[in-house]
């Protein structure tokens, strides 16, 4: 069964990060299968039930995403508030992503000793993901620890995103067994 990545970054064309992870993942059509919702929902006019099934076929489900004002961007969220509905993910009859397994990958923006309780942002990358780790373990889903590259904006040089698409390839298959 492959890994189902759920790409959501609004501008992909103009990214460094996450089209360079994208082009790694493309690497591996028989075991990862991209979805890239602003491609797929110029319109935001989400098809919940192809959502639904798209989830239903797969067991490990990444959210890929840059870090926005502390989050996810917004389609995303609307994504989880369309798709992740009473009765299919969640209620007495909504089992459908129970047991799953749902990482995240994250490109952030400034340096990672700055996501301290010393640093200047004060929190954690942990605490700030507390929404989604939240959500998973509501509809009965395994939360796996995220994959992270900081300093995505400028300290980030050519040859660390690189790297860091190699090893987010290392996380999605560690992680997939
Ligand atoms: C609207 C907006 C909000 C952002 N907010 C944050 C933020 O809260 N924290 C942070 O570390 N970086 C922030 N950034 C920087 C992005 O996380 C960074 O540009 C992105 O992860 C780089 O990935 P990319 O090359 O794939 O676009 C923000 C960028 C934009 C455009």
């Amino acid at each position: 069964m492959k890994t189902l990545i759920i790409l959501a970054h609004p501008s992909i064309d103009n990214s460094r990060v996450n089209k360079q992870w994208e082009q790694e993942l493309i690497q591996f059509p028989d075991k990862i299968e991209i979805h890239e919702l602003y491609k797929e929902y110029p319109d935001w006019n989400i098809n919940i039930k192809y959502e639904q099934q798209l989830l239903e076929m797969h067991d490990h489900i990444i959210f890929q995403f840059p870090i926005y004002w502390y989050s996810y961007p917004p389609l995303l969220k609307k994504w989880l508030d369309d798709v992740w509905t009473h009765g299919w993910a969640y209620g007495s009859k909504g089992h459908k992503l129970k047991g799953k397994k749902f990482g995240a990958a994250i490109s952030i923006g400034d340096k990672k000793e700055n996501y301290l309780p010393t640093g200047s942002v004060s929190f954690t990358i942990n605490e700030l993901i507390a929404p989604f780790k939240a959500s998973v373990k509501h509809v009965g889903g395994i939360v796996l620890p995220y994959f992270a590259i900081f300093g995505a904006s400028f300290q980030a040089s050519d040859e660390e995103i690189k790297q860091s698409a190699k090893d987010y390839i290392s996380y999605i298959f560690t992680n997939s067994k």
